[in-house]
């Protein structure tokens, strides 16, 4: 079983990037787990917890959680034209102590997400700008801007069929690139 891990950039219950992430892990082949990781619980981060302040336990399991997976798919809203802080706490958590960084070599994928036509652009590109230094291989085509997100999700968060076709192919290339990391 291959494992992806979806991490989700919006701590809002009703948030439309979780609704987004769960149209997305829907469209994996057989073979492919995909699991949640929660990030709302991590302290924020601080590089005393690598020396004077004992490491909190939400870290070690976050890090040791993300070290265990194949692969990470990002859904992520767009926060003043980045990601939500959130998002970047939990990056620079699991990159943690220098050269233990768990996220390296994990194949990626970014889903940015928005009720506005600009979809995230910003957010998506910055979030590519630190995994690329976190040495995660990216999905480069297609990109995967999801805006306008009010007029594609029913009432039950199921997104139309256009939207939902369009990630499939997303889905497809994001398993190709996994396979050739993880042969
Ligand atoms: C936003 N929103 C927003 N939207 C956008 O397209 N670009 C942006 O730069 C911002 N900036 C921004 C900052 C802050 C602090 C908030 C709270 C919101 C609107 C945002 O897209 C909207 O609230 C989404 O619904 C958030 O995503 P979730 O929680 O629905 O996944």
């Amino acid at each position: 079983m291959v494992r992806v891990g979806v991490v989700v950039g919006s701590l809002r219950k009703k948030s439309f990037s979780k609704q987004v992430a769960t149209n997305v892990a829907s469209l994996f082949a057989p073979g492919y787990e995909t699991e949640y990781l929660e990030i709302g619980n991590l302290p924020l981060f601080n590089q005393d917890y690598e020396g004077e302040l004992e490491t909190p336990a939400e870290y070690t399991e976050f890090r040791k959680k993300v070290s265990e997976l194949d692969a990470v798919l990002f859904v992520t809203p767009e926060y003043n034209r980045s990601i939500p802080a959130v998002l970047k706490n939990a990056l620079d958590v699991a990159s943690r102590p220098y050269g233990e960084n768990v996220w390296s070599g994990k194949p990626a994928a970014i889903v940015s997400v928005s009720p506005g036509a600009l979809a995230g652009f910003g957010a998506n590109h910055h979030l590519r700008q630190v995994l690329s230094f976190l040495n995660m291989p990216v999905v480069q085509q297609p990109e995967a801007y999801i805006g306008n997100i009010y007029e594609l999700l029913d009432e039950n968060g199921k997104l139309n069929e256009d939207t939902t076709q369009f990630l499939q192919t997303f889905v497809d290339t994001f398993t190709d690139l996994i396979k050739r990391y993880n042969a």
